[in-house]
């Protein structure tokens, strides 16, 4: 637990133990193999009453140029963006945005939440607003909410919904690899930019500025459950 909390690798956190540095309800801990209850302990490091959240839920408004992989050699992951405090090491991405793609992103390491989410059974509606090259008109609006063939499989019905003939909000429920970008490509439109602007139930807090993050509250942790 306190290597997770980032406390140190697990022979510091070995030595801080050691050292009379945690007092666990009213006893101070020497052995370091001592099992703690997460639900009911009280934990103190160096006095300090600490809490310990076995899930975290975050909501990261994504900038381009950020990656949604654990490890990258050549660009930033959406993980550089997490600070010291907030950051567990199975953390992982609800789904990916493309590295040029903006906009809403759950960072989590609730595995078991996210496995229903991205079930293709419970088809949770994600929204973005497209901008494209090309001009949009009733028949590939009608193409594009029909389903469209790509990788040689249709695509689920969608919605489109036009704001000018360069920019619309597209709601669909699956997550196939750059997914929007080749449905416009299908109907001759280039995407330019995309952003995700919703998640399920969650919408992208709009105070976020780009890179910047925030935890779910309990409200939004039981929205995000389909
Ligand atoms: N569709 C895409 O093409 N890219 C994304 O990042 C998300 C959906």
């Amino acid at each position: 637990m306190l290597s997770e909390l980032n406390y140190g690798s697990r022979k510091e956190v070995k030595k801080i133990i050691k050292d009379g540095n945690v007092k666990i309800n009213d006893n101070i801990i020497y052995d370091d193999s001592y099992k703690v209850n997460e639900e009911s302990d009280e934990i103190y490091i160096y006095k300090k009453l600490i809490k310990y959240e076995k899930y975290i839920y975050l909501m990261i408004n994504k900038p381009k140029g950020y990656v949604c992989a654990n490890i990258d050699k050549i660009n930033p992951t959406v993980f550089d963006l997490i600070k010291i405090e907030d950051y567990k090491k199975d953390l992982f991405t609800y789904g990916r945005l493309d590295k040029d793609t903006e906009g809403l992103l759950i960072i989590s390491n609730d595995g078991k939440l996210a496995h229903e989410l991205l079930s293709p059974k419970h088809h949770v509606e994600k929204k973005y607003y497209v901008e494209f090259d090309g001009i949009i008109n009733n028949n590939k609006i009608s193409k594009l909410e029909n389903g469209i063939l790509i990788d040689g499989e249709l695509t689920k019905k969608a919605k489109l919904e036009k704001i000018n003939e360069n920019s619309a909000y597209i709601t669909i429920v699956e997550g196939k690899f750059h997914q929007v970008k080749k449905m416009f490509a299908s109907v001759e439109l280039e995407v330019t930019y995309l952003k995700r602007i919703q998640f399920g139930k969650l919408f992208l807090d709009e105070n976020l500025k780009l890179g910047e993050y925030r935890r779910l509250n309990e409200k939004e942790i039981l929205l995000l459950h389909p």
